[in-house]
């Protein structure tokens, strides 16, 4: 967590004047528990937010500028809404600017503020730091404005600014879980409605390690973009045994099995399999937490990761190798690669008992066979956007 008082003092040292009016919020990181690249195929994901993410404090102006600044970037911007376009050079100030400038296309107004970010989740590895800022950014400024709160719109417009915006053609996953979240809870998420359940993440003793490969996502973007245009080829193709079909998530394992022939291309066919198997198993796996079955949802993560590296191909040998490694200490009931993928980080199941082994082995082991080091994170499970 942030030392507010500290931060309160570099606010005031970097904008001038007292502490008076300053406001804090703050949004977390995401772990994706299972259910990965299935958010734009309208399918179900599992996802919670973290108990670390991004702390923003900001203070009201008397002009209509919003001038940025970070704790973790030397980049700061001066921007006024009504011409904000996206700016290379203005770097991670764009994920701000773009949320904000979507909520003014909905109607909503901001005058001028201070802000100050500080942004606790390391960027690059698929634990959703840029949706931690974009919804720190989009609840603090309509609290401040006392505009109405819906954090399912808030989610909304987040992705949407990223995909308009930025360019990158993201599922709603990580927007819904950073402003969605509930301590001690997982989010089973059905994308195509955004009907949603919290379910109370009891694990009896085991928690969830992240694993960070340190190794960055390379080319997650395009790569990321070519997944989603292959998964709209396999609905063409399906459409003949399905006129209705919109969305791969909307048939089961056996319907894709009966007409798998349909799909001439055996990369398409394979990214289908994985998507279909993959919602499956999030069901399978909720299923298997309700009912106090942590063997089986191990398992079941475990085959996820298996889909993700043979059949949607967007593991990478680290992550593969963090995988391996975990799985051979004991304790450790299930591991996989978490988020986007190329890079980033694992989540692993692992006894209370054997956390530190598994740090210590998996760390050495990592090491010894990458060009990386790892890092590790004890996951425990936080709330959704807030006021601080
Ligand atoms: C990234 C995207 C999400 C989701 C995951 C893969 O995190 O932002 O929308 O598609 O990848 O599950």
């Amino acid at each position: 967590m942030a030392n507010l008082a500290e931060l309160k003092k570099t606010f005031t040292a970097k904008f001038g004047g007292t502490e008076e009016g300053i406001r804090s919020f703050f949004a977390p990181g995401r772990v994706n528990l299972i259910g990965e690249h299935t958010d734009y195929n309208g399918g179900y994901v599992f996802p919670a937010a973290l108990t670390f993410g991004t702390t923003m404090l900001l203070r009201k102006r008397n002009d209509s500028r919003i001038r940025f600044a970070s704790e973790n970037f030397p980049v700061e911007a001066d921007v006024v809404l009504e011409t904000a376009r996206l700016e290379k050079e203005h770097d991670w100030i764009n994920y701000p600017k773009a949320v904000l400038v979507h909520l003014a296309k909905r109607g909503y107004t901001f005058g001028g503020y201070d802000v100050l970010y500080l942004g606790e989740i390391p960027n690059g590895a698929g634990l959703s730091s840029s949706a931690s800022i974009q919804l720190v950014t989009a609840y603090g400024f309509m609290a401040s404005e006392g505009h109405p709160i819906d954090r399912v719109e808030l989610a909304l417009v987040a992705q949407e600014s990223e995909n308009q915006f930025m360019g990158v053609n993201v599922g709603i996953m990580d927007q819904f879980a950073v402003a969605n979240g509930k301590k001690d809870h997982a989010i089973l998420l059905k994308c195509n409605d955004l009907t949603y359940e919290l379910v109370p993440f009891q694990a009896k003793g085991y928690k969830l390690v992240i694993g960070n490969t340190n190794k960055r996502r390379g080319l997650v973007d395009s790569e990321y973009n070519a997944r989603r245009a292959q998964c709209e080829q396999a609905v063409a193709y399906l459409r003949e045994a399905f006129p209705d079909l919109t969305l791969l998530g909307e048939i089961n394992a056996q319907q894709l099995k009966d007409n798998e022939h349909l799909i001439p291309d055996e990369t398409v066919r394979k990214r289908a399999r994985h998507v279909i198997e993959e919602n499956d198993r999030v069901l399978k796996s909720v299923e298997a937490l309700k009912g106090n079955n942590l063997e089986t949802f191990g398992k079941l993560m475990i085959a996820s990761h298996e889909s993700l590296k043979n059949q949607y191909e967007v593991t990478c040998k680290e992550l593969d190798v963090m995988v391996e490694e975990a799985l051979m200490v004991p304790g450790v009931l299930g591991s996989r690669m978490t988020g986007a993928g190329f890079g980033g980080c694992t989540v692993s199941l692992v006894h209370g008992d054997q956390i530190e082994a598994f740090i210590k082995t998996v760390g050495k082991r990592y090491a010894e066979r990458t060009d990386y080091k790892a890092d590790f994170y004890v996951g425990e499970i936080g709330d959704g956007a807030k006021e601080l």
